[in-house]
């Protein structure tokens, strides 16, 4: 197998304000509140399209974007978004595009199905999960756990969890390299958990509880703006990825925002996380996992029985 390589982007977090007053009932008016309070400053929409440029220098095989590609779920952010990351989206055969919970931000933009009419076409199919391939026995597998609701925290409905688990059964076979896809993490690194606590997913321990079943995977996800890779003590076979805030303003610079660039090469799998330090393009190393993907591991993980 030739050497693939992703470019893993997350919490692009287009705003746009509004004063509508219409468009200011309901949850929006929240987040509009919070966006008038700082997320202008937060978010530089300016550097949007420098980022796009360097996501496009990496020559990337396929372009994974795990969700929040807006602040309020407005249809004009989805425009801003679609026409600013369309670069990356071509042909859409090379991009795999999920939501966050700003994605479906008021119950209106969920029912409108806003998300899906700007990116629905960069999925696996029309409803979650799904499963597709990207490349030679390598397939993404898409969970969506957001909902409109007051709260940021998510919740996998468990009829998605069992479709998800039917899924894999039914492809497994076909599969050497899995990557799941979901825009909230199951855990966080250490000194990160705090920051996920408050909107964490609702109930993760029954994903979690698949996801140690299923022998070694990727999971790429966003939510946390912080960039990370590491494996949750509880899912010893799973490489966490999350890619970061790629536009935020990285105040005491610990945190610099970018993206990840995750090679597979046969069962290899590394990871380096391309940042911006204000002045210019920064490397940084983050995973090099020998024989990630060595399907013997995955039958070690296979529960007894199953
Ligand atoms: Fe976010
Ligand atoms: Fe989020």
């Amino acid at each position: 197998m030739a050497a693939f390589r992703i470019a893993h982007l997350s919490d692009v977090h287009v705003w746009k304000t509004t004063f509508n007053p219409v468009r200011l009932m309901s949850k929006r008016i929240v987040g509009m509140a919070a966006l008038m309070l700082g997320r202008a400053r937060r978010f530089r929409l300016d550097r949007l399209e420098h980022l796009v440029e360097k996501v496009e220098s990496i020559r990337p095989d396929h372009v994974l974007i795990t969700g929040d590609l807006t602040t309020t779920a407005l249809p004009e952010e989805f425009e801003h978004a679609a026409d600013a990351l369309a670069p990356l989206l071509h042909p859409p055969g090379r991009a795999t595009v999920i939501p966050g919970n700003h994605d479906r931000y008021t119950g209106a933009s969920a029912r409108g199905r806003h998300f899906e009419r700007a990116f629905g076409r960069f999925a696996g199919a029309a409803e979650f999960p799904w499963m597709r391939f990207i490349a030679d026995r390598t397939a993404v597998l898409g969970l969506d756990p957001t909902r409109p609701a007051l709260s940021a925290r998510g919740r996998l409905p468990a009829g998605q969890l069992a479709a998800a688990r039917a899924l894999w059964e039914e492809h497994r076979e076909a599969v050497d390299r899995l990557i799941v896809a979901c825009h909230y993490p199951v855990d966080a690194p250490e000194g990160l958990r705090d920051d996920l606590e408050w909107k964490r997913l609702e109930d993760s321990h029954f994903l979690a509880e698949w996801l140690t079943a299923l022998g070694p995977h990727l999971y790429c996800c966003g939510h946390v703006h912080r960039a990370w890779a590491f494996t949750p003590p509880h899912i010893p076979d799973q490489l966490c990825l999350n890619a970061g805030a790629p536009l935020m303003v990285d105040r005491k610079g610990d945190n610099p925002p970018g993206f990840l660039e995750i090679t597979l090469d046969d069962t290899d799998v590394a990871v380096v996380h391309h940042g911006w330090d204000g002045s210019g393009w920064v490397e940084r190393p983050m995973a090099w996992r020998e024989g990630f993907f060595d399907l013997a591991r995955r039958r070690e993980a296979r529960p007894s029985g199953g």
